[in-house]
């Protein structure tokens, strides 16, 4: 039964795989069989998440680096990656970037880097290494989304994130029916606030109560950890889900059920 959610003999690269919920995730796959590589821009960040890794659970992953909300450095990841390991079975797409201004003052600059990474950039990893997954005839593709696709906030400051996770959800259902018939699964998992390094500035803009008002407004009344992402990830690309596909799971402690 276990053998379902092996991801023994897969290749995996998590893009954003330094990152909080990234390296939680990259971690968790790494942990079910998979070989991982991990891509981000700061070769820093990528060999801080291969020690830590290695010294969690003393499994090895490989690192890349990439801008992936530019389509040649996208398309040179693909090439070294497969190079690398042979093939790419799965691909995580949990890069992200979250700026927040009040929608009157919101600067049109900062709008579109948000959609350049969040939105056309996820588009362009899926188009690349999609590409290749058609070419096998097997793939799993998983975004990192975020409830935010799906409620507003009462929180100002949102409308470019909100929109460009909204737009990240039609994108992966879109492909989902595009990508079906080469046998090339594609999902999202939804979080809600979790403590990141994105989110941290944030919450402690908010004052010292932020957190524990957060955790009150979930029927779970905790706060998000990264590793809640896990569990949706491997499920996500493990065989477990095999006719599962241009669906969004929400590791949200129940935000979305009542929200
Ligand atoms: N934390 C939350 O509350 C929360 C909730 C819901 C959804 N999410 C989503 O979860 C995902 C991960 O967020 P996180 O909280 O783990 O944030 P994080 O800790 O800030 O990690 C973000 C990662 O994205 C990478 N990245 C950003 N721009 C990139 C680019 N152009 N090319 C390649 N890599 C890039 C960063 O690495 P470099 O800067 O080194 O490139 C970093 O590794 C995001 O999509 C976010 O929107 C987060």
């Amino acid at each position: 039964m276990l053998e379902l959610f092996s991801l023994k003999g897969k290749n995996a690269i998590v893009i954003g795989g330094a990152g909080g919920i990234g390296q939680a995730i990259a971690q968790g796959l790494a942990a079910a069989g998979a070989t991982v590589g991990i891509a981000s821009r700061s070769v820093e960040s990528l060999q801080r998440a291969v020690q830590e890794i290695k010294e969690a659970c003393q499994l090895d992953v490989r690192y890349y680096t990439v801008d992936a909300a530019n389509e040649e450095s996208i398309a040179a990841l693909v090439k070294a990656s497969v190079l690398d390991m042979g093939k790419v079975d799965i691909l995580v797409n949990a890069q992200g970037f979250n700026k927040k201004f009040n929608a009157e003052e919101f600067p049109a600059d900062v709008f579109r880097q948000m959609f350049d990474v969040n939105v056309t950039g996820v588009m362009l990893c899926c188009k690349h290494f999609g590409k290749h997954m058609i070419k096998n005839g097997y793939g799993k593709i998983v975004n990192v989304s975020s409830v935010r696709g799906r409620i507003a906030t009462r929180h100002p400051g949102n409308a470019g994130y909100c929109g460009t996770k909204g737009a990240l959800d039609m994108i992966t259902r879109q492909l989902a029916s595009e990508f079906g018939k080469y046998n090339v699964t594609v999902n999202a998992i939804g979080p809600t606030v979790t403590e990141t390094p994105m989110m941290t500035e944030i919450l402690n803009s908010r004052g010292p109560d932020a957190r524990k008002e957060m955790a009150e407004q979930l029927p779970m009344k905790r706060m998000a950890l990264p590793s809640d992402c896990v569990g949706p990830a491997v499920f996500l690309c493990s065989d477990a889900s095999g006719f599962v596909t241009g669906n969004i799971i929400y590791p949200d402690g129940g935000l979305t059920a009542i929200g």
